[in-house]
């Protein structure tokens, strides 16, 4: 079953519990969080995390686009984060191995993330441990780009991968998603697609989520 996680980078925060309720057919919330060091752009962070999380029961999916993540994902797990999902080329290789085992030592899911010119191997020394693996569809730092269609061969080699090595474990796809692209991820073999800009533009948001789920193979 395909999965839809709107980003709320393209929400209006004045009105973010109203914005949160008009996509609650969803099935996560992506929650994107920049430091401005490791993509060129600044967001949201803990003390927003910390208010969602009293405000929703639904499924939050944080993304961290910041450098040494090792550093805070505990602190994200504790605000109240589901899954953690942290760049791979943001990190060095001992502390996202330790980092994954502490963030499922403490009931969270972890994963990995890609940028789009990262080849898919950089992932393979932790797929086998990993509950998603995040395919950056656009340079991550802003919504509302175009999606960079060279990133789907990576998509279906890292899908073949999971397939192998650990099945249970999710695809995720994020930049530029709208009905055409997410027809194309999923035929290369996601199953969780994120989209900012395209839910959030809708008047009828619902609507957009049930269009972008039931997308034709
Ligand atoms: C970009 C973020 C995305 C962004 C997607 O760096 O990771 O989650 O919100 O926005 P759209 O769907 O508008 O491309
Ligand atoms: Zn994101």
């Amino acid at each position: 079953m395909i999965k839809i996680a709107p980003s709320i980078l393209s929400a209006d925060y004045t009105k973010l519990g109203d914005e949160i309720n008009s996509v609650r057919s969803a099935d996560y919330i992506h929650f994107d969080v920049m430091d401005g060091v490791f993509v060129p752009n600044l967001s949201i962070g803990l003390p927003v995390l910390e208010s969602v999380r009293n405000f929703t029961d639904m499924t939050l999916d944080i993304h961290l686009m910041i450098t040494s993540p090792s550093k805070y994902t505990k602190r994200f797990a504790q605000a109240g984060a589901d899954i953690i999902v942290f760049h791979v080329e943001a990190e060095a290789p001992e502390k996202i191995h330790e980092a994954i085992e502490e963030l499922q030592s403490l009931g969270k899911k972890a994963g990995l993330s890609i940028k789009p010119k990262t080849p898919a191997e950089a992932i393979f020394p932790y797929l086998h441990k990993l509950d998603i693996v995040l395919v950056m569809t656009v340079e991550p730092g802003y919504g509302g780009q175009s999606f960079i269609a060279e990133t789907l061969p990576k998509i279906s080699t890292i899908k073949k991968e999971i397939l192998r090595r650990k099945p249970d474990c999710e695809l995720e796809v994020d930049g530029g998603i709208n009905l055409e692209t997410a027809k194309l991820c999923v035929n290369a073999g996601a199953n969780v697609l994120v989209a900012g800009s395209d839910i959030f533009n809708k008047k009828d948001r619902a609507a957009r989520i049930l269009e972008l789920r039931t997308v034709e193979r």
